[in-house]
This record gives C-alpha cells, structure tokens and sequence, in this order.
C-alpha cells in the first residue's frame, strides 16, 4: 500500500539531512508505527509521503499512485492528521468539515456524524477559534476521516489530549484499523504504539535504526529482569535480578535451593525500554 525508496529530505539545500535515505513499505491493511526521538524526522517524512513537502530524493507511492503524481487522485485515497492543528478559525468545526469535504472528487462521509465520533457533538456549532487545543486536534483528526480514505496518516493524534479523550480516539482508530484502513502512525506514546502497531520503525537523526513487530523488538532489546519475593529471617524481602548473564541466574539458582522463594515475576519488557535502547534517551 504505501512503498518508500531512499527518500531524503534536506531543509537547508543539502548540507544537513532531516530525512536521510529511508526504505520501508507498509502493506494494506497495516498500521505502522513512526516512533522515534524530537526532530529524528517523523513528521518531515509524513509531510513529505503526503505531498506537503516537495520529493527532494527518492521515491514515494501509496496503493501504486506515485506521492508526486496527479494530486487530485492521490488526496482522494489519503487522510492526512498533523501534528499543529490547522483549521479555519473564524468557522465553526462543522462549517469546517464541510468546506474540506467539498474539496473532494469521491463521496464523504457525513461531517456531523464525523465531529460525534471525535467527541465533538457539543461544539459543532462553536467557532473553531474558540475551540480548546485538544478540540482542534480532534477536529483534525475527525477532518481527515471525511474521504474515507484507504491510508490515513496521523501526526501525534492523540499527543496532549486528556485520558478520557485520548482512550475515545485511540478506540476509533482501532475501529479504522479493523475495517481494513492502512494506517501511518507517528506518536510519541509507546504503550498505544505496542497495541495499535502490527510493526514499528525507530526513526533517530534521518535513519531507520530499526523496524520490527513490538514483540520482537521486546524480545530483542526489552530488559530480562525478574522480581524474586523470599523468605529472609521471617520477614519476606524482594529482590530484582537481572537474567542478562550468569551471575543473575548463579543468584536466582542460589534462592530456590534455598527454599526460599514465595514469588517470581518477570517483569514486561515495554517498547519505552526498547526506545531508550536504542535511542539512547528518554521520552521528553
Ligand atoms: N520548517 C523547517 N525548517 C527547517 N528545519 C526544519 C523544519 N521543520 C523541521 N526541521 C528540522 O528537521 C529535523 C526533523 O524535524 P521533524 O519535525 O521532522 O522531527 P520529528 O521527528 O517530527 O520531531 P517531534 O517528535 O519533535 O515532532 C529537525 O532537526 C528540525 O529542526
Ligand atoms: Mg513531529
């Protein structure tokens, strides 16, 4: 569905790359998670794959239609999410949709219905300048769901929404995912990258470092620790031993000869471990 060849993208005539010779493709009906450090290049890429920026090297196609083709044909097949929120202001989130919609060659989906599902029923009506940060994103979102498209694009959807608005919106992008859309997932949440995501790609400085299933890379680069309950003198102590060499297994052997042992879990890997792996550095 989509196919990615060597694209490069220079912000500054060459000397530096934001995008740096990346390859990947995404089949149909997959959601692809873009995972990957402040300024690695994620939203560059994405802006690139949807035409927002110009093709500098490379190549880009999604469902066989080159990204730098007939524009109208392409935006008919694509929603498209970004990161800032851009939206008419001195319209309201319905008038809004129904200006987007109308700049569509296919049919769309009914824009009220769209602004519900984004949880927006109450402020249909409402002036987009008056809407909340988080209301804007959600109108965004709810924006680029209009053509119905075959591979939706989304820059941090959920990204500064609130608990409750977050868990509606990833619940309508698992109800995309279902029904067979591809998706292009950029965000910076590790937990719903691991639930969302059939495969994930670790974007640092312009490069793919690696790209895998969630449960391989937890596999691979997640911690092998185990947290041991024991007897200790009467009282119950707990200890974490770490089962990446002999001297953790030497000590867990050592308890349970003992008899000690009352509990063992090992402890999940997540895909936050696996990202300060490889990047080297914490979520900001
Ligand atoms: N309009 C611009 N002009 C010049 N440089 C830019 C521009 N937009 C981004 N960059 C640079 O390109 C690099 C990649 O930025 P990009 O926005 O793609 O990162 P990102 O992975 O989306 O980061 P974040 O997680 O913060 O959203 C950064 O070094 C950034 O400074
Ligand atoms: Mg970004």
């Amino acid at each position: 569905m989509l196919e990615v060849k060597n694209l490069r993208y220079s912000y500054n005539g060459g000397k530096d790359y934001a995008v740096d010779g990346i390859s990947f493709s995404v089949s149909k009906g997959e959601t692809f998670g873009f995972l990957g450090p402040n300024g690695a290049g994620k939203s560059t890429t994405q802006k690139i794959l949807t035409g927002l920026l110009p093709m500098q090297q490379g190549s880009a196609s999604v469902a066989g239609i080159d990204v730098n083709g007939q524009k109208s044909k392409f935006f008919n097949k694509i929603g498209v999410s970004f990161e800032i929120a851009n939206a008419y202001n001195k319209l309201t989130g319905l008038e809004n949709l129904e200006y987007f919609a109308g700049l569509f060659d296919v049919p769309t989906r009914d824009p009220g219905e769209l602004l519900k599902l984004a949880g927006l029923e109450e402020a249909v009506n409402m002036k987009v300048g008056e809407y909340s940060k988080g209301m804007k994103q959600r109108l965004i979102f709810a924006r680029s769901l209009l053509n119905d498209p075959e591979m939706l694009f989304l820059d941090e959807p959920i990204s500064g929404l609130d608990p409750t608005s977050a868990r509606n919106i990833k619940n309508v992008i698992k109800g995309i995912k279902d029904r067979g859309t591809t998706i292009f997932l950029t965000t910076h949440d590790m937990h719903i990258a691991d639930e969302l995501c059939d495969r994930v790609a670790f974007l640092d400085e312009g490069k793919i470092v690696v790209l895998d299933t969630p449960r391989n890379l937890k596999l691979r680069y997640g911690q092998k620790i185990i947290n041991v309950e024991y007897k200790d003198n009467g009282r119950t102590a707990e200890e974490q031993i770490s089962l990446i060499d002999d001297t953790g297994w030497e000590r867990l052997h050592v308890l349970m000869k003992e008899g000690k042992v009352e509990t063992v879990h090992s402890k999940e890997a997540t895909l936050e471990h696996v990202f300060i792996e490889l990047t080297g550095r914490g979520l900001d």
